[in-house]
Protein backbone atom coordinates (compact mmCIF):
# COMPACT_ATOMS: atom_id res chain seq x y z
CA UNK A 1 0.00 0.00 0.00
CA UNK A 2 1.37 3.34 -1.08
CA UNK A 3 0.54 7.09 0.36
CA UNK A 4 -0.19 9.46 -2.30
CA UNK A 5 0.71 13.35 -1.71
CA UNK A 6 -1.22 15.46 -3.77
CA UNK A 7 -1.23 18.97 -4.37
CA UNK A 8 -4.90 20.19 -4.18
CA UNK A 9 -4.33 23.20 -5.38
CA UNK A 10 -5.29 27.12 -4.96
CA UNK A 11 -9.13 26.62 -3.70
CA UNK A 12 -11.30 26.26 -6.70
CA UNK A 13 -12.25 22.76 -6.94
CA UNK A 14 -11.42 22.36 -10.83
CA UNK A 15 -7.89 23.45 -10.34
CA UNK A 16 -6.80 19.98 -9.43
CA UNK A 17 -4.56 17.56 -11.73
CA UNK A 18 -6.66 14.56 -13.19
CA UNK A 19 -3.96 12.26 -11.53
CA UNK A 20 -5.13 13.66 -8.46
CA UNK A 21 -8.64 13.34 -8.67
CA UNK A 22 -7.97 9.77 -9.74
CA UNK A 23 -6.09 8.93 -7.12
CA UNK A 24 -8.28 10.37 -4.26
CA UNK A 25 -11.61 8.32 -5.97
CA UNK A 26 -9.56 5.39 -5.27
CA UNK A 27 -8.45 6.22 -1.82
CA UNK A 28 -9.71 4.09 1.38
CA UNK A 29 -8.52 6.74 4.09
CA UNK A 30 -8.04 10.49 2.96
CA UNK A 31 -5.73 13.05 5.19
CA UNK A 32 -6.35 16.45 4.21
CA UNK A 33 -4.61 19.40 5.43
CA UNK A 34 -7.85 22.16 6.80
CA UNK A 35 -9.79 24.27 5.54
CA UNK A 36 -7.77 25.06 2.80
CA UNK A 37 -8.71 21.60 1.10
CA UNK A 38 -12.24 22.59 -0.20
CA UNK A 39 -15.02 20.12 0.03
CA UNK A 40 -15.42 19.79 -3.39
CA UNK A 41 -11.97 18.29 -3.74
CA UNK A 42 -13.03 15.64 -0.53
CA UNK A 43 -16.29 15.14 -2.27
CA UNK A 44 -14.10 12.78 -5.07
CA UNK A 45 -13.30 10.46 -2.14
CA UNK A 46 -15.32 7.23 -2.21
CA UNK A 47 -18.05 7.11 -0.02
CA UNK A 48 -16.41 4.98 2.14
CA UNK A 49 -13.15 6.18 2.73
CA UNK A 50 -12.32 7.54 6.11
CA UNK A 51 -11.77 11.33 6.11
CA UNK A 52 -9.32 13.21 8.30
CA UNK A 53 -8.69 16.53 9.05
CA UNK A 54 -4.81 16.90 10.50
CA UNK A 55 -5.08 20.62 11.32
CA UNK A 56 -5.46 19.72 15.24
CA UNK A 57 -2.72 17.03 14.86
CA UNK A 58 0.79 16.82 15.75
CA UNK A 59 3.01 15.17 12.87
CA UNK A 60 3.37 11.82 15.00
CA UNK A 61 0.27 11.95 15.02
CA UNK A 62 -0.18 12.26 11.59
CA UNK A 63 2.24 9.15 11.08
CA UNK A 64 0.06 7.06 13.43
CA UNK A 65 -2.85 7.29 11.30
CA UNK A 66 -0.68 6.83 7.90
CA UNK A 67 0.71 3.56 9.86
CA UNK A 68 -2.75 2.58 11.07
CA UNK A 69 -3.99 2.73 7.46
CA UNK A 70 -1.15 0.73 6.12
CA UNK A 71 -1.47 -2.06 8.49
CA UNK A 72 -4.99 -2.23 7.39
CA UNK A 73 -4.20 -2.57 3.68
CA UNK A 74 -5.45 1.40 3.10
CA UNK A 75 -4.92 3.15 0.28
CA UNK A 76 -4.19 6.62 1.40
CA UNK A 77 -4.23 10.08 0.26
CA UNK A 78 -2.90 13.00 1.63
CA UNK A 79 -3.66 16.51 0.50
CA UNK A 80 -2.14 19.67 0.68
CA UNK A 81 -3.11 22.91 -0.37
CA UNK A 82 -1.71 24.39 -3.77
CA UNK A 83 1.41 22.58 -4.30
CA UNK A 84 3.45 20.30 -2.32
CA UNK A 85 6.65 22.39 -2.89
CA UNK A 86 6.26 24.95 -0.94
CA UNK A 87 5.49 25.15 2.97
CA UNK A 88 3.38 22.10 3.10
CA UNK A 89 5.36 20.55 5.64
CA UNK A 90 5.56 17.28 2.88
CA UNK A 91 9.53 16.75 3.30
CA UNK A 92 9.08 15.89 6.95
CA UNK A 93 6.31 13.70 6.60
CA UNK A 94 8.44 11.87 3.58
CA UNK A 95 11.33 11.51 5.70
CA UNK A 96 9.30 9.83 8.39
CA UNK A 97 7.45 7.18 5.87
CA UNK A 98 11.26 6.57 4.28
CA UNK A 99 12.44 5.62 8.04
CA UNK A 100 9.44 3.43 8.21
CA UNK A 101 10.03 1.78 4.41
CA UNK A 102 6.51 3.06 3.99
CA UNK A 103 6.04 3.73 -0.18
CA UNK A 104 4.90 7.29 -0.99
CA UNK A 105 3.99 9.28 -4.78
CA UNK A 106 4.14 12.93 -5.31
CA UNK A 107 1.73 14.39 -7.46
CA UNK A 108 2.23 18.18 -7.84
CA UNK A 109 -0.75 21.26 -7.77
CA UNK A 110 -1.20 24.24 -8.95
CA UNK A 111 0.86 27.11 -6.50
CA UNK A 112 -0.99 29.66 -5.02
CA UNK A 113 1.16 31.86 -6.25
CA UNK A 114 0.40 30.85 -10.15
CA UNK A 115 -3.20 31.03 -9.03
CA UNK A 116 -2.52 35.13 -7.64
CA UNK A 117 -1.09 35.89 -11.21
CA UNK A 118 -4.03 34.31 -12.71
CA UNK A 119 -6.30 36.56 -10.83
CA UNK A 120 -4.46 39.57 -11.98
CA UNK A 121 -4.01 38.54 -15.39
CA UNK A 122 -0.35 39.05 -15.62
CA UNK A 123 3.03 37.53 -16.38
CA UNK A 124 5.35 37.77 -13.61
CA UNK A 125 8.39 37.91 -15.78
CA UNK A 126 8.79 40.27 -18.61
CA UNK A 127 11.56 40.98 -21.42
CA UNK A 128 13.59 43.90 -19.89
CA UNK A 129 11.30 43.75 -16.35
CA UNK A 130 11.91 41.29 -14.43
CA UNK A 131 13.10 37.00 -15.58
CA UNK A 132 12.74 35.93 -12.33
CA UNK A 133 10.52 35.05 -9.25
CA UNK A 134 11.07 34.67 -5.71
CA UNK A 135 8.73 32.52 -3.71
CA UNK A 136 9.71 33.93 -0.32
CA UNK A 137 7.67 34.12 3.32
CA UNK A 138 8.80 36.42 6.49
CA UNK A 139 9.59 35.00 9.61
CA UNK A 140 7.03 32.91 11.66
CA UNK A 141 6.19 31.64 14.45
CA UNK A 142 7.02 27.63 13.10
CA UNK A 143 9.54 28.72 10.90
CA UNK A 144 12.59 31.30 11.05
CA UNK A 145 13.80 32.62 7.66
CA UNK A 146 17.73 31.66 7.08
CA UNK A 147 20.38 34.24 7.18
CA UNK A 148 20.60 35.94 4.11
CA UNK A 149 16.81 35.10 2.68
CA UNK A 150 16.13 38.35 3.72
CA UNK A 151 13.11 40.54 1.78
CA UNK A 152 16.12 43.22 1.73
CA UNK A 153 18.12 40.82 -0.47
CA UNK A 154 15.93 40.03 -2.89
CA UNK A 155 14.08 43.27 -3.39
CA UNK A 156 17.60 44.51 -4.42
CA UNK A 157 17.87 42.02 -7.19
CA UNK A 158 14.84 43.08 -8.71
CA UNK A 159 13.15 40.34 -9.37
CA UNK A 160 9.23 39.81 -9.08
CA UNK A 161 8.60 38.47 -4.98
CA UNK A 162 5.68 36.57 -4.01
CA UNK A 163 5.63 36.79 -0.65
CA UNK A 164 3.35 34.38 1.15
CA UNK A 165 2.41 33.96 4.87
CA UNK A 166 2.98 37.60 5.51
CA UNK A 167 -0.06 39.50 4.91
CA UNK A 168 -0.71 40.25 8.89
CA UNK A 169 2.95 41.89 8.59
CA UNK A 170 2.22 43.97 5.23
CA UNK A 171 3.47 47.29 6.42
CA UNK A 172 6.85 45.68 7.25
CA UNK A 173 7.05 44.08 4.02
CA UNK A 174 6.49 47.18 2.43
CA UNK A 175 9.06 49.06 4.57
CA UNK A 176 11.45 46.92 3.82
CA UNK A 177 10.92 46.48 -0.33
CA UNK A 178 10.65 50.40 -0.64
CA UNK A 179 14.04 51.45 -0.60
CA UNK A 180 15.09 48.89 -3.73
CA UNK A 181 11.67 48.84 -5.80
CA UNK A 182 10.88 52.43 -4.81
CA UNK A 183 7.06 53.55 -3.48
CA UNK A 184 5.97 53.95 -7.10
CA UNK A 185 6.51 49.96 -7.70
CA UNK A 186 3.06 47.91 -8.65
CA UNK A 187 2.20 45.76 -5.61
CA UNK A 188 -1.09 43.65 -4.90
CA UNK A 189 -2.26 41.56 -2.73
CA UNK A 190 -4.88 38.87 -3.46
CA UNK A 191 -7.28 36.98 -1.03
CA UNK A 192 -7.90 33.45 -1.82
CA UNK A 193 -7.51 33.27 -4.87
CA UNK A 194 -9.51 31.46 -7.44
CA UNK A 195 -12.01 30.87 -3.76
CA UNK A 196 -16.04 32.09 -4.59
CA UNK A 197 -14.59 34.53 -1.35
CA UNK A 198 -11.54 35.90 -3.60
CA UNK A 199 -10.66 39.38 -3.25
CA UNK A 200 -7.88 41.65 -5.27
CA UNK A 201 -6.16 44.62 -4.02
CA UNK A 202 -3.89 46.33 -6.68
CA UNK A 203 -1.66 49.72 -6.00
CA UNK A 204 2.12 50.71 -5.27
CA UNK A 205 3.78 50.55 -2.37
CA UNK A 206 2.76 53.68 -1.20
CA UNK A 207 -0.65 53.07 -1.59
CA UNK A 208 -1.07 49.48 -0.77
CA UNK A 209 -1.84 49.58 3.07
CA UNK A 210 -4.37 51.59 2.57
CA UNK A 211 -5.98 49.82 -0.48
CA UNK A 212 -6.07 46.53 1.69
CA UNK A 213 -9.14 45.42 3.90
CA UNK A 214 -8.06 45.31 7.42
CA UNK A 215 -9.85 41.99 7.99
CA UNK A 216 -7.87 40.12 5.83
CA UNK A 217 -5.41 38.52 8.13
CA UNK A 218 -4.32 34.80 6.29
CA UNK A 219 -4.91 33.36 2.76
CA UNK A 220 -3.27 35.91 1.10
CA UNK A 221 -0.06 36.75 -1.09
CA UNK A 222 1.64 39.91 -1.59
CA UNK A 223 2.93 40.63 -5.27
CA UNK A 224 5.54 43.22 -6.09
CA UNK A 225 7.18 44.05 -8.76
CA UNK A 226 7.80 45.87 -11.80
CA UNK A 227 6.34 43.35 -13.82
CA UNK A 228 2.74 43.45 -11.84
CA UNK A 229 0.30 44.95 -14.30
CA UNK A 230 3.32 46.85 -16.43
CA UNK A 231 2.57 47.73 -20.33
CA UNK A 232 5.71 48.80 -20.55
CA UNK A 233 7.93 46.02 -21.83
CA UNK A 234 9.59 45.15 -24.95
CA UNK A 235 8.34 41.88 -27.11
CA UNK A 236 9.80 38.84 -26.32
CA UNK A 237 12.16 37.75 -29.34
CA UNK A 238 10.23 34.55 -29.25
CA UNK A 239 7.58 35.54 -31.48
CA UNK A 240 9.23 38.19 -33.32
CA UNK A 241 8.90 37.60 -37.34
CA UNK A 242 12.70 37.70 -37.73
CA UNK A 243 13.84 35.20 -35.18
CA UNK A 244 15.29 32.66 -36.55
CA UNK A 245 14.31 29.19 -34.56
CA UNK A 246 14.01 25.36 -35.14
CA UNK A 247 9.90 25.39 -36.00
CA UNK A 248 9.68 28.23 -37.75
CA UNK A 249 12.90 29.04 -39.24
CA UNK A 250 13.61 32.82 -40.88
CA UNK A 251 14.40 31.56 -44.34
CA UNK A 252 15.11 28.54 -46.25
CA UNK A 253 19.59 28.02 -45.59
CA UNK A 254 18.60 28.62 -41.77
CA UNK A 255 20.84 26.30 -39.89
CA UNK A 256 19.40 26.89 -36.30
CA UNK A 257 18.72 23.50 -34.15
CA UNK A 258 18.42 23.58 -30.50
CA UNK A 259 18.08 27.30 -29.48
CA UNK A 260 16.69 28.22 -26.07
CA UNK A 261 13.68 30.35 -26.05
C1 LIG B 1 1.23 27.15 4.25
S1 LIG B 1 1.38 28.13 2.80
C2 LIG B 1 0.91 26.97 1.58
C3 LIG B 1 1.47 27.29 0.22
C4 LIG B 1 1.01 26.30 -0.82
N1 LIG B 1 1.67 25.01 -0.65
C5 LIG B 1 1.22 26.80 -2.25
O1 LIG B 1 1.61 26.00 -3.12
O2 LIG B 1 0.97 27.97 -2.51
C6 LIG B 1 -0.03 29.15 2.95
C7 LIG B 1 0.18 30.52 2.31
O3 LIG B 1 0.12 30.40 0.91
C8 LIG B 1 -0.60 31.48 0.37
N2 LIG B 1 -1.85 30.97 -0.20
C9 LIG B 1 -2.30 29.70 -0.20
N3 LIG B 1 -3.45 29.59 -0.90
C10 LIG B 1 -3.73 30.83 -1.33
C11 LIG B 1 -4.77 31.38 -2.13
N4 LIG B 1 -5.75 30.62 -2.61
N5 LIG B 1 -4.73 32.70 -2.40
C12 LIG B 1 -3.74 33.49 -1.94
N6 LIG B 1 -2.73 33.03 -1.19
C13 LIG B 1 -2.72 31.73 -0.89
C14 LIG B 1 -0.84 32.47 1.50
O4 LIG B 1 0.25 33.35 1.55
C15 LIG B 1 -0.86 31.54 2.68
O5 LIG B 1 -0.51 32.26 3.86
Amino acid sequence: MTVHFIGAGPGAPDLLTLRGRNLIAQCDLCLYAGSLVPDEILAHCPPHAQKINTAPLNLEEIIKEIKVGIENGASIVRLHSGDLSVWSAMGEQLRMLRLEGIPYTVTPGVPSFAAAAAALETELTLPGVAQSVVLTRTSGRASKMPKGETLENFAKTGATLAIHLSIQVLEEVVEQVTPHFGSKCPCAVIFRATWPEQKIFRGTLDTIINAVDPDIERTALILVGNAIGSENFENSRLYAGDYDRRYRPANARSSIGNEKA
